[in-house]
C-alpha cells in the first residue's frame, strides 16, 4: 500500500460528530490518514469505541486508517486492528508487556507497527529498538482527551528520535498528538515531527479543507534540518 508522504497531517475523529461519522471522514478526505483513538477508560479515563466501529470507519473512510491505541494489554487487542486492515496500529509502550514481539506480530498482519509514549514516558527504551517500529508517538499532551494544551518540554524526545533515526538512516515515522495547532506544528516540525496529529484545530476549522493545507504548509516550512526563514 502506498501512504502519503511527510508532511502527513491526520485529523483525529476525536473531534468528530460521532453520530454523523461518515459525514465528518468525508470532510478530512483532503488530509494524510485519519487518527483513530480507542480508548478503553482503563488506561485512559475516557471510553470511545472498540473494533466494531474501527470496521466500518475503515470500510467508509477514503484515507488509511492510523490506530491510537490507549487501552490495556494490547499485546491482546492490537492485532484484531490491524486485521481489519488499518494501514497502521500505535500501541502504548506503558501499557505493552512485549512491545518489540507485538510490533512483529503487527507487521506480519501487514500493518505500520507503532508505539507511544505519554509525556512523562523516557524516549530511551524505544531508541534501542528503533528498527523495531515504523512509527513512534511522542504525546504532545495527557492522553485521553482532545482539546487540550500542547507540552512543549516534549520536544527534546522528538530530536533525540530524530537524531537516532538518522544515524540508523531509519525510514520510521515521528508523529506528535495533541494540542497541534497553527500556533503549534511549527516547533514540533523543527524537532523532527513528520506526521501531525490535529483534532479541535481542524474540526474547529471554519474550513477544514483550508486548514489541512495550511497545517501542512506550516510543517514543511518549519521541518527538521532546513532554515525555516528561508522559505
Ligand atoms: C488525545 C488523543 C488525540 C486528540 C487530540 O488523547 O490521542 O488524538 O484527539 O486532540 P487535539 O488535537 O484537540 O489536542
Ligand atoms: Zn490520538
Amino acid at each position: 500500500m502506498s501512504l502519503p508522504a511527510a508532511p502527513r497531517i491526520n485529523p483525529s475523529i476525536l473531534s468528530a460528530d460521532f453520530v454523523n461519522m461518515e459525514r465528518d471522514l468525508g470532510r478530512i478526505a483532503g488530509a494524510d490518514l485519519v487518527h483513530v483513538d480507542v480508548m478503553d477508560n482503563h488506561f485512559v479515563p475516557n471510553l470511545t469505541f472498540g473494533p466494531q466501529m474501527v470496521r466500518r470507519i475503515q470500510d467508509t473512510s477514503p484515507l488509511p486508517l492510523d490506530v491510537h491505541l490507549m487501552i490495556a494489554d494490547p499485546d491482546r487487542w492490537a492485532p484484531e486492528y490491524a486485521e481489519i486492515g488499518a494501514a497502521s496500529v500505535t500501541f502504548h509502550l506503558e501499557a505493552a508487556a512485549d512491545p518489540v514481539a507485538l510490533a512483529r506480530r503487527l507487521r506480519d498482519i501487514g500493518a505500520r507497527a507503532g508505539v507511544a509514549i505519554k509525556p512523562g514516558t523516557a524516549v530511551d527504551p524505544i531508541l534501542e529498538h528503533l528498527d523495531a517500529f515504523d512509527q513512534v508517538l511522542v504525546m504532545t499532551v495527557e492522553p485521553g482527551f482532545g482539546g487540550q494544551s500542547f507540552m512543549p518540554e516534549t520536544m527534546p524526545k522528538l530530536r533525540a528520535l530524530a537524531d537516532e533515526a538518522r544515524r540508523r538512516d531509519a525510514r520510521v515515522w515521528l508523529q506528535v498528538d495533541g494540542g497541534i495547532s497553527m500556533d503549534t506544528i511549527g516547533q514540533a516540525a523543527e524537532a523532527g515531527a513528520d506526521t501531525f496529529v490535529a483534532g479541535s484545530a481542524v474540526f474547529g476549522a471554519a474550513d477544514i479543507d483550508a486548514r489541512i493545507t495550511q497545517l501542512r504548509d506550516l510543517a514543511r516550512q518549519h521541518r527538521h534540518g532546513t532554515d525555516s526563514l528561508e522559505e
